[in-house]
């Protein structure tokens, strides 16, 4: 008989978190994307996938083969995070943070000090308990109320 807290402590050991660009891993950054924001959110597909795809680095968390999470960093737009999503049946397992973290790593790494992105209102708490503040007014994006949210970047620590 499966014991769900095997199985999920199973499926943790198993996540991977990669960095990579939209035309290494176009399918498995559409298939999440599709699944979250166009399918559930209602997001119109045109509008999720937009001209910045090329030039963003991506992350991508994988259980086994299959793609259950992401999100994208814009260095051209100043650290601008974009578009994290964690397929349903994933969610609340540290998932989303992994994202997060790997995107904060990847920052760190290239100098990059300062994270801000456009965060959907109900995903407030999920950002602030990773030291993420909102500030100005809040404001709808495609029929979704956000918020804009930032976090300074300490620097890496040096390899001695
Ligand atoms: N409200 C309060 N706390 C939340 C939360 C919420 N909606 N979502 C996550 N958290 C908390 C978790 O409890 C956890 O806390 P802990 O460290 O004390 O255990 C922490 O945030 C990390 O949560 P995690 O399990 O990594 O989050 P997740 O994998 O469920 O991913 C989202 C969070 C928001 C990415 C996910 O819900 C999602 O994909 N939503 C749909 C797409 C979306 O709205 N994306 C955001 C666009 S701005």
């Amino acid at each position: 008989m499966d014991d769900p807290l095997v199985t999920s402590f199973m499926r943790v050991l198993i996540m991977r978190a990669i960095i990579t660009d939209f035309d290494s891993h176009r399918e498995a950054i559409q298939s999440v994307r599709e699944e979250v924001f166009v399918n559930e959110q209602c997001i119109d597909r045109a509008e999720e996938f937009d001209e910045r795809e090329i030039h963003c680095t991506h992350v991508i968390v994988f259980e086994g083969d299959r793609a259950i999470a992401t999100g994208r960093l814009d260095i051209e737009q100043n650290g601008r995070i974009g578009r994290v999503a964690v397929v349903k049946e994933f969610r609340g397992q540290g998932v989303g943070a992994l994202v997060m973290r790997t995107i904060e790593q990847h920052a760190q790494q290239i100098a990059q000090h300062r994270l801000w992105f456009h965060a959907q209102t109900h995903a407030i708490p999920f950002y602030k308990k990773l030291g993420y503040e909102p500030y100005g007014d809040e404001f709808t994006e495609a029929n979704i109320p956000h918020v804009t949210m930032h976090k300074p970047i300490s620097a890496a620590i040096p390899k001695s």
